[in-house]
């Protein structure tokens, strides 16, 4: 049973992801959500109509928290969690950092993750207890264990010039402690590349489910570590995120923490 819900996952995620490769450059059409810094396309709704639409043909009944749709009820205690298009600003200005995001939930516990780079044609998946893996190579994160030989990675809220926390007391706080800081724009990718050892840690202020859901299973099941941003439970409602290859975790929140309290 849990390998057709991988199956199906995959199967969305890598036609989503071809539609919008092939779109890709094309300068789509942009609206704003709330503030002029906040993109949407036609083709994060085109790409989540798709995954949305593949999901629902296999499973009527599951629930569904999708970026653009928001909440869709579903009978069965299942919940599939979808960004459909993670680094849109990336996205509508040609830069090829963006991602597929679709995650399964059962009961509140996270069952399947996929991250797909369209890009780069890397297809990240994980399932609980079952490891994780890249283009069907087991995954593990980095062996680095101090944060002065660690490379992070961020991005900053796209309403930034409203957001209480611009992440940039936070950026300047590690960019002296470790080896430096990229600033990715998608979430999802700079989870995926924690998942895979390519990024030490990555942390980032306010996310949505969808932004996380999938990557938090992949570095769990690649045997990372994952909190909200100064340690706490991560909380898929209202998710802000620390995820580290678990050796550097306490060192990387110890500073989030310290940078915070002298905002
Ligand atoms: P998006 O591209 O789907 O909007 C950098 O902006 C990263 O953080 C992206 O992954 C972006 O997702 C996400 N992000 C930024 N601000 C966000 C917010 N307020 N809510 C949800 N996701 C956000
Ligand atoms: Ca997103």
């Amino acid at each position: 049973m849990s390998e057709s819900f991988r199956d199906v996952a995959v199967e969305a995620a890598r036609q989503a992801g071809a539609f919008l490769r092939s779109r890709f450059g094309s300068h789509p059409a942009v609206s704003y959500k709330g503030s002029p810094t906040n993109l949407v396309t036609e083709m994060d709704r085109s790409a989540e109509s798709m995954i949305l639409e593949t999901i629902r043909r296999h499973f009527p009944g599951h629930a569904v928290l999708a970026e653009e749709s928001g909440a869709l009820a579903g009978a069965e205690p299942f919940r599939w969690i979808v960004d459909p298009l993670d680094g849109t600003t990336n996205y509508a200005h040609g830069f090829p950092i963006y991602g597929v995001s679709i995650a399964l939930e059962h009961r509140g516990a996270l069952e399947v993750g996929v991250v797909y780079d369209p890009s780069r044609e890397e297809m990240f998946v994980a399932e609980r207890g079952r490891g994780a893996t890249l283009n069907g190579e087991p995954l593990r994160v980095s062996t680095t264990t101090t944060l002065g030989e660690s490379l992070l990675g961020t991005s900053y809220p796209n309403d930034i010039r409203e957001a209480a926390r611009d992440n940039l007391v936070e950026h300047a706080g590690l960019m002296y402690r470790c080896r430096s800081v990229r600033s990715i724009g998608s979430a999802v990718l700079g989870l995926a590349a924690v998942a895979a050892g390519r990024l030490d840690g990555y942390w980032e202020q306010r996310l949505g489910a969808w932004d996380v859901a999938a990557g938090a299973l992949l570095i769990r099941e690649a045997g990372g570590t994952v909190t909200a941003v100064a340690g706490a439970t991560l909380d898929l409602a209202a998710p802000s995120i620390t995820a580290t290859n678990g050796l550097i975790h306490d060192q990387i929140v110890r500073v989030l923490k310290e940078v915070a309290s002298e905002r």
